[in-house]
């Protein structure tokens, strides 16, 4: 009898960028079949350039990738064929992000934009069995005028968006760049999250709390630099959606064994495990998961606990949440019994 495949850990996925979830050969056939020009010659020449040396490296080659996109059916196959994979990779429920701004600011209109990734995340639990959330990311190494301008649109449209991010090159653009943003988000009722703490200062950290009053922060593995952020985030029991396989292609971390993730659970930080970027940086969650249970030879008790902290993290109802750690409490004594 064939060995059955084990079932992947379920997880929230809650740091993901759609926009960074195009796979080589999609950017290739999007460009012929849209008129794009890309730099790259081919394939294999575009696939030569996923050797990073930073953020900014990798940011060079992802806005570059993301113009082939032009149709609101381009946006919605983007948005297919992550949730396809997500699913086999154990992602329960996603709450995904979308720097609509990029597209906005080359002349797409934003409504083409959250309209294709809307009509798939609507359908999401029926065709994929994954619950869904979009979060809409500014650029905060642009006017944050800009963001302005286009929250207020995105909001007087009648978009459908559960919260807003702030991403793109983080060194020498504090969160406090972003306070109207933030306020106008909140007062409409979004949810708001922001990568702090990638390449970042603890200070962009704690920042993004005091000043944008953010209810997660996108990586923050840079607290552990400083003893008074870690007390706080684990005193406030602040989610972290951390990014191993990103961390270390962007050489925020040397190796993975050299990650600070299981320093940082061992902390009672409440961090989970997240993507990305996926073609960029290696894998999808189920990768970042398998790298962190090999490299530390974390068991299962503990990779459930980080699946925990991933439900516990998201922006699902009570019930919803509740129904996803019953699933992983299933998968844990599943792989208890399968032991013996
Ligand atoms: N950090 C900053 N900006 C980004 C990222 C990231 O991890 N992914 C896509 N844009
Ligand atoms: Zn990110």
């Amino acid at each position: 009898m064939p060995t059955p495949t084990p079932a992947p850990l379920p997880v929230a996925e809650l740091h993901l960028h759609l926009d960074g979830t195009l796979e080589p050969d999609f950017i290739m056939e999007t460009a012929a079949r849209n008129g794009v020009d890309l730099p790259w010659n081919d394939l294999a020449d575009l696939e030569s350039r996923y050797a990073f040396t930073d953020l900014q490296s990798f940011l060079d080659l992802l806005y570059v990738n993301l113009t082939v996109l032009r149709t609101r059916e381009d946006f919605a196959e983007m948005t297919r064929r992550y949730l396809a994979r997500a699913a086999a990779a154990g992602v329960r429920h996603a709450e995904v992000s979308s720097d609509v701004q990029a597209h906005v600011r080359r002349g797409i209109p934003a409504q083409t934009v959250v309209g294709g990734i809307r009509d798939v995340l609507d359908r999401s639990e029926e065709d994929f069995g994954i619950t869904t959330r979009l979060i809409v990311s500014f650029w905060r190494d642009a006017p944050a005028e800009e963001a302005l301008g286009l929250l207020r649109e995105l909001i007087a449209s009648g978009a459908r968006f559960d919260g807003i991010g702030l991403d793109s090159a983080e060194v020498g653009y504090p969160p406090s760049l972003f306070t109207e943003v933030y306020d106008l988000a909140r007062e409409h009722g979004l949810h708001l999250v922001a990568h702090a703490g990638e390449e970042g200062p603890p200070s962009y950290i704690t920042e993004a709390l005091d000043v944008l009053r953010v209810e997660r922060v996108d990586h923050g593995i840079r607290c552990l630099e400083d003893d008074a952020v870690v007390e706080r985030l684990v005193a406030d029991q602040v989610p972290l959606t951390v990014c191993p396989l990103s961390n270390v292609r962007l050489r925020t971390v040397d190796t993975m064994a050299d990650h600070p993730i299981m320093t940082m659970l061992e902390r009672g930080l409440v961090v989970s495990i997240n993507s990305d970027d996926p073609p960029y940086f290696g894998g999808h969650v189920d990768a970042n998961v398998a790298a962190v249970q090999d490299t530390f030879g974390a068991d299962d008790a503990t990779m459930a606990r980080f699946a925990r902290h991933s439900f516990v993290s998201s922006f699902l109802t009570d019930d919803e949440r509740a129904r996803y750690l019953a699933e992983v409490d299933a998968w844990l004594e599943g792989r208890t019994a399968a032991r013996g």
